[in-house]
């Protein structure tokens, strides 16, 4: 780790076969958001809702990658990365949702896909990254129980177009952040703020993994399946009893509601329970958890950072009744902050250091995270999907982008990952958040994750001094630890 006098690092070999890649998202990088047949997301509605994305920026021309995606993909290969982990915008390929195709669309991700290959990259799309159609919004979006069976049709149309050269698909990205974050807290499209409401998303988006994942099997036998969750590594902010059930609680609404009924087949019994008070869970059906409960052939593992809660008691909930939902830029905050979609987990201000987003740099969490995972859901093969850092670097003096501060992280975080290989969790991939700097949702565009920096008047890519590290680290499969 970063600090360690040299005499004392050791060499971290990754396994044989170790993926690595970077990552991005069709809204936030590909702009063209008029173009070729798309029609509008749930994401153009919100950037033009007054107040919800910073300075109403929106992802109209975002890194302009629609257009720059050959450059783009030689620029990747000649920074030597293995994997590419996009997103397909489901309003390019179906503008109304369902319904009739957009070949234009299609073709734009055969040309994605079929340049990758070229270049010797392998693709591995996610088929929702929260761009929505609009047209499926207005039918009730993912609050309609229908939305499923849309999503299912949507995967079967692009497994079909794609299946014959992509080995993984995934099929949602955090849907922890759609239904509670989309739902509860408001603070990403579609906006809404109601917490019984997430909780029917929650389900609804656990269908559409299910029907998802038994339309890609059917349209592309031979691909493997996979969804990204941003497990939570929560912890409790002290030693009473309190804050150890709101831990257990915030655990339960962010990663057991998802991880058990896919990869075990049942909604953990304390997450109904807890809930009931706000929700009767009249939404499950029957046969639901069977067409649920169909796992994964890998798990993708967002993370960034970990939370500390407190129980109502500690958090002085009552008198907080006007404390703001949680959201994810308040971490940092002064104040408890309500756990999205209830009041029994309030998190805590954590100590720094912080990113750009004032997220706390904890790399031990990210072991802790793994280990966790591969105890509790054993045979459960995982990749990292996402993990990276903002922080604000530009082009200095000699044109360069000296983010030593990023490097430092990713030399942790990929130190933590090792850390759990080691104790025995079964990772295969790392893949790392971002690419290039992109549109940050509603904090829009000045909060930087890339490994190549967009000046955004120019469009000009420059890779940033982390981007040759993070080359090595690729050619060498390993890093001094
Ligand atoms: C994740 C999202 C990704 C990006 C990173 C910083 O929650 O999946 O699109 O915004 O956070």
């Amino acid at each position: 780790m970063t600090g360690v006098p040299a005499a004392d690092r050791g060499w971290l070999a990754f396994p044989d076969g170790f993926v690595w890649g970077t990552a991005t998202a069709a809204y936030q990088v590909e702009g063209a958001a008029d173009e070729n047949g798309r029609g509008p997301s749930i994401w153009d509605v919100f950037c033009r809702t007054p107040g919800k994305v910073a300075r109403g920026e929106t992802g109209d021309v975002a890194c302009d990658h629609y257009h720059r995606v050959e450059a783009d993909l030689d620029l990747m290969a000649s920074l030597g990365l293995p994997s590419y982990r996009f997103s397909v915008a489901w309003p390019r390929v179906l503008p109304d949702g369902t319904g009739a195709v957009n070949q234009r669309g299609i073709d734009f991700y055969r040309r994605l896909v079929d340049g990758l290959l070229e270049r010797g990259i392998t693709p591995l799309p996610t088929l929702y990254h929260w761009d929505l159609p609009q047209a499926l919004q207005e039918r009730g979006g993912w609050a309609n129980r229908e939305s499923a069976q849309w999503f299912a049709d949507y995967a079967t149309v692009v497994a079909g177009a794609l299946g014959d050269v992509v080995g993984t698909f995934m099929t949602l990205n955090e849907p922890w952040c759609v239904a509670f974050l989309g739902h509860a807290t408001g603070v990403l499209a579609p906006g809404f703020t109601d917490d019984a409401l997430a909780l029917q998303v929650v389900h609804h988006l656990n269908l559409a993994h299910g029907l998802g994942s038994a339309a890609i099997r059917a349209a592309a036998p031979s691909a493997q399946v996979s969804l990204a969750l941003n497990v939570a590594q929560v912890y409790p902010a002290s030693d009473d009893p309190g804050d150890a059930d709101a831990a257990r609680h915030a655990d339960g609404l962010a990663n057991r509601i998802f991880l058990d009924p896919i990869l075990r087949g049942a909604y953990p019994a304390d997450v109904v329970a807890d809930t009931e008070p706000w929700c009767d869970w009249s939404f499950v059906l029957p046969d639901d958890l069977a067409t649920i409960g169909v796992g994964v052939d890998v798990l993708g593992v967002n993370y960034y950072t970990p939370s500390r809660v407190v129980g109502p008691a500690s958090a002085g909930a009552a008198s907080l009744d006007d404390a703001p939902a949680g959201r994810w830029t308040e971490r940092a905050g002064a104040r408890p902050v309500a756990w999205p979609g209830t009041r029994l987990a309030w998190t805590v201000p954590q100590p720094g250091p912080f990113t750009d987003m004032g997220w706390r740099i904890e790399p031990s969490s990210f072991t802790d995270l793994l280990t966790r995972l591969s105890r509790d859901y054993p045979g459960v093969p995982m990749m990292v999907t996402e993990n990276g850092c903002a922080f604000g670097d530009g082009p200095g003096a000699d044109g360069r982008v000296h983010d030593n501060r990023r490097i430092a992280y990713l030399q942790d975080h990929l130190a933590a990952v090792h850390a759990a290989i080691a104790a025995g969790a079964d990772v295969r991939g790392y893949y790392l958040w971002s690419f290039l700097d992109n549109f940050e949702w509603s904090l829009g565009y000045d909060k930087r994750f890339g490994l190549v920096h967009v000046d955004y008047d120019s469009l000009v890519r420059t890779p940033k001094d982390s981007a040759s590290w993070y080359s090595d680290v690729v050619r060498a499969n390993g890093l001094l630890g």
